[in-house]
C-alpha cells in the first residue's frame, strides 16, 4: 500500500531542490499534489510533466492574498487538504554589519512569517476535517549559530519553536506538526563556490541530496511517524553533533 494514497499535499517551494524531490517521491506514494512557487512558467511545465493529480499555483508565500488563493485552488481541485509542507525558503549569507534592515525583514518574512501564515490557513481546514499534518522545513541552522547568516538562523530557530508550539496546541485535534532540519544539501540555494568547503565540514564528508531529504519528509508526512508531533527531525550528515 502506498504511504500517501490519495492524500492531498500542498508543497511550497515545490519546483526546486528539496520541494521538487519530495513532490516526486510523494507522487510515487500516491499523493495528489499542489505545487506552490514563484516562477509560473517553470511551475506549469513541471506540473504538466508530472501528469495527472498535480497542479501548480503561482504564489508568493509571504502574501496573505496569494496564500488564500492557494487554499481556495486546492479545495476547488481536490475538495480537501491533508498535508501542508512549508518548504519554500531563501538563503542569506552576508556579514551582519552589511545586512540592511529590509534584507533582514525579507529573510524572516519568507523563512518564518510565511510558515505561520500558511499553517494558520491550513489549520482552519484541518480543524473542520478533524485531521491534518504540517511539515516545516527548518534547518540545522535553527539549532546552532553560524557567522554570516544571522537573519536566516533566527528565522529557522523561530520555525523550530513555532513547530513545537503549534504541535502542542493542536495535538488533541488530530493535527500533527513537525519540522525537518536539513544539513548542507546540494540544491540551488547553496552557492557553487562554497559547496566543497561545506562538504568537507560535514562529518559524512559530502553534501546531502534532495532525495535524502524527501525520504525524511515522507516519514513525517506518512503514518510512519504517527506518534510524532511538536518535534524535529535533523538530517545533517553529523554536522550538529560536532
Ligand atoms: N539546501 C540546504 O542546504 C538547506 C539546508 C537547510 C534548510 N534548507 C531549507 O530547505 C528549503 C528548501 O530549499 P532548497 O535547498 O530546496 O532550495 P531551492 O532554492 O532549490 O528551493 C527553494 C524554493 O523556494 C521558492 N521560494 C523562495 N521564496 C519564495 C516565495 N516568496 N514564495 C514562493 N516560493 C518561494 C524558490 O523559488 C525555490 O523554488 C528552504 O526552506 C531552505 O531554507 C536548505
Amino acid at each position: 500500500m502506498a504511504k500517501l494514497q490519495d492524500k492531498v499535499v500542498v508543497i511550497t517551494g515545490g519546483i526546486s531542490g528539496i520541494g521538487k524531490a519530495s513532490a516526486d517521491l510523494f507522487k510515487e506514494e500516491g499523493a495528489k499534489l499542489v505545487l506552490v512557487d514563484l516562477d509560473e512558467q517553470k511551475g506549469n511545465k513541471i506540473a504538466e510533466e508530472m501528469g495527472g493529480d498535480t497542479i501548480f499555483v503561482q504564489a508568493d508565500v509571504t502574501s496573505e492574498e496569494d496564500a488564500k488563493r492557494v487554499f481556495d485552488k486546492t479545495i476547488e481541485k481536490y475538495g480537501r487538504i491533508d498535508i501542508l509542507f512549508n518548504n519554500a525558503g531563501i538563503g542569506a549569507t552576508k556579514p551582519t554589519h552589511e545586512v540592511t534592515y529590509d534584507e533582514y525583514r525579507k529573510t524572516v518574512n519568507v523563512d518564518l512569517d510565511a510558515v505561520f501564515l500558511f499553517s494558520k490557513l491550513a489549520i482552519d481546514y484541518f480543524r473542520e476535517q478533524g485531521s491534518g499534518n504540517i511539515i516545516n522545513t527548518a534547518s540545522m541552522y535553527g539549532w546552532i549559530g553560524a557567522a554570516g547568516s544571522a537573519a536566516y538562523n533566527a528565522a529557522k530557530g523561530g520555525v523550530i519553536n513555532l513547530t513545537r508550539s503549534l504541535g502542542i496546541e493542536y495535538a488533541k485535534e488530530n493535527i500533527r506538526v513537525n519540522a525537518l532540519c536539513p544539513g548542507f544539501i546540494d540544491t540551488p540555494i547553496i552557492p557553487a563556490e562554497v559547496k566543497e568547503a561545506l562538504a568537507e565540514s560535514t562529518p559524512i564528508g559530502r553534501l546531502g541530496t534532495s532525495e535524502e531529504m524527501a525520504k525524511a519528509a515522507l516519514f513525517l508526512a506518512s503514518d510512519d511517524s504517527s506518534f510524532m508531533t511538536a518535534n524535529t527531525l535533523t538530517v545533517d550528515g553529523g554536522f550538529t553533533a560536532q
